[in-house]
């Protein structure tokens, strides 16, 4: 996509002069924590706000920059329980959220995610966000299925990574997302489509029980 049609697309993500989404963004960028863009961002606010989550479980906390956009479309009484393994990334998200004044809307589980995930409770979630390791998103998806309620969401960032998933790049994390890819297209329970916004964004609803 060319910069001005970004910069365009951008003004769609406005943040209201929220001050702190700024400066988790900021905090994020100063610390070398890859954060997803504007336009990600709002998606993830949007499609929260769509399925009034109020419960969402994001794996990858990062600076908290996603974090913050999903706690802004999600029911005023949700919480969102987040996983990461890093410490110091996790000390950031929490300044931010408090900086939010939405720390008490937020459960932090500091762990690597495939230890985590397990204790995390069966179809209790509407919206499950996965953007930690990319070589481990086959297994994240069998975990976020478990913990979907029926015609919730799986949303993944970074599906598209650079070009590499659709050609013929083969290291692990584009191996682990293109196994992703194909699974989630090749499941039946689950409608997906990949958007091109950002690196791109995975979106799939999980069947509501017939
Ligand atoms: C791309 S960043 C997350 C950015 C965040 N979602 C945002 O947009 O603001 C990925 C995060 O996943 C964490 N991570 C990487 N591997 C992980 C694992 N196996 N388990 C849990 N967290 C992991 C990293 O520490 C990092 O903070």
């Amino acid at each position: 996509m060319d910069e001005a049609t970004t910069v365009y697309m951008r003004s769609f993500a406005e943040t209201d002069g929220d001050e702190a989404l700024r400066e988790a963004l900021q905090r994020s960028q100063a610390a070398g924590i890859p954060a997803v863009p504007p336009e990600t961002g709002a998606l993830l606010r949007w499609f929260a706000r769509l399925v009034s989550a109020r419960h969402v479980a994001e794996i990858g906390t990062g600076g908290g920059y996603s974090g913050l956009w999903l706690l802004g479309g999600m029911d005023p009484r949700g919480t969102l329980t987040t996983i990461d393994l890093d410490a110091e990334h996790q000390a950031i998200a929490q300044s931010m959220f408090a900086r939010a004044g939405r720390g008490d809307r937020v459960r932090m589980i500091l762990g690597p995610a495939l230890g985590v995930l397990p204790r995390l409770a069966d179809a209790s979630y509407e919206l499950v966000f996965v953007d930690a390791a990319k070589s481990e998103y086959p297994d994240y998806l069998e975990h976020a299925k478990r913990m979907l309620r029926p015609g919730g969401l799986v949303m993944a960032d970074n599906v598209l990574w650079g070009g590499r998933v659709a050609g013929a790049t083969t290291d692990s994390d584009t191996e682990g997302l293109r196994r992703f890819n194909d699974a989630v297209r090749e499941d039946p329970e689950l409608d997906a489509v990949i958007l091109p916004v950002g690196d791109g964004l995975l979106a799939a609803v999980r069947e509501a029980a017939t």
